[in-house]
């Protein structure tokens, strides 16, 4: 075990793994088999190779119980989307999957069907919106009981936990009824940067990308005997809809929100015209 050039250290590092558990052997003499072709292929000087362990670093500390820098890295190489295409391939009737995103918190607060998820202080800064929607299986049998978790920015673009006032705000859980619908009134989301103050930030600046997603709501829908669906409802004709930071847009997640006009109509869900209306299905994939 010695005298090893560019070539024979790879097959020498991973004749030294002996792991007991196999998929751990798998996945660490892959990862060295990668690795040892990058730095063959970019043949990095010492100071770049540095350069690159300070990056990583970097990320780290960059991370604590509010913000995870290497999820954020993992979003913007296109790793989180690829990760969730290869455990989630959707068949007919199923709704797709997309990424689930820093933002999701076990602190939404049950609420009934028609509630409105937004504080009067965002309401009264966003543009008023309907959200309806049904959850059924592959065959369009509708499931009653599912637990339909939303979540969305507000009108300036920034979650709840970013706005540091410690209150659940623009997210909530409904259960469906027994046509599996669901509804609730929120604000019409805007496109929003995703943090760029650190370095995923100067790896977009760096490379010449911009941090924006497009306009969207999240949905975490679970029902006994089914997959949880993690997915998006993307707003139609965003500008970001063929650019997003995190390649999370999918053409079937993406929904017309329609203005309406009627005053009358406005004036029954407590808002006044024009207001937004937004309908959406999701078909769950049974569980194996
Ligand atoms: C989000 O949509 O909330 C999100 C997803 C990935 C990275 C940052 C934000
Ligand atoms: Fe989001």
């Amino acid at each position: 075990m010695r005298d090893f050039n560019e070539q024979t250290i790879t097959d020498a590092v991973i004749s030294q793994f002996k792991a007991e558990d196999p998929r751990l052997q798998q996945i660490l003499t892959s990862l060295v088999k990668h690795l040892h072709d990058f730095i063959r292929d970019v043949e990095p000087t010492e100071e770049e190779w540095f350069k690159g362990i300070q990056y990583l670093t970097d990320v780290g500390h960059m991370c604590d119980e509010n913000r995870q820098e290497f999820v954020l890295l993992s979003d913007t190489l296109g790793v989180s989307i690829l990760v969730d295409a290869i455990n989630h391939r959707a068949d007919a009737g199923m709704t797709e999957t997309t990424v689930l995103g820093p933002f999701h918190t076990p602190h939404a607060k049950p609420m009934t069907h028609g509630a409105q998820i937004a504080s009067a202080e965002e309401l009264a800064k966003g543009t008023p919106t309907v959200v309806r929607g049904q959850v059924t299986d592959p065959d369009g049998k509708p499931i009653a009981g599912a637990k339909v978790d939303v979540w969305q920015a507000s009108s300036e673009g920034l979650y709840d936990v970013q706005m540091g006032h410690g209150e659940a705000d623009l997210r909530g859980i409904f259960e469906t009824d027994a046509d599996g619908k669901f509804w609730f009134r929120s604000i019409k989301p805007v496109a929003y940067p995703i943090p760029f103050d650190g370095p995923v930030g100067k790896m977009l600046v760096a490379t010449g990308r911009h941090p924006y997603r497009p306009a969207h709501i999240h949905y975490m829908i679970s029902a006994p005997g089914y997959e949880t669906l993690i997915t998006h409802v993307f707003v139609s004709g965003d500008e970001y809809l063929d650019s997003d930071a995190v390649f999370a847009v999918k053409d079937s997640l993406v929904a017309d929100f329609v203005a309406v006009e009627d005053a009358e109509a406005a004036k029954q869900f407590g808002y006044s015209a024009p207001f937004y209306e937004v309908e959406f299905n999701f078909g769950l994939k049974p569980t194996a």
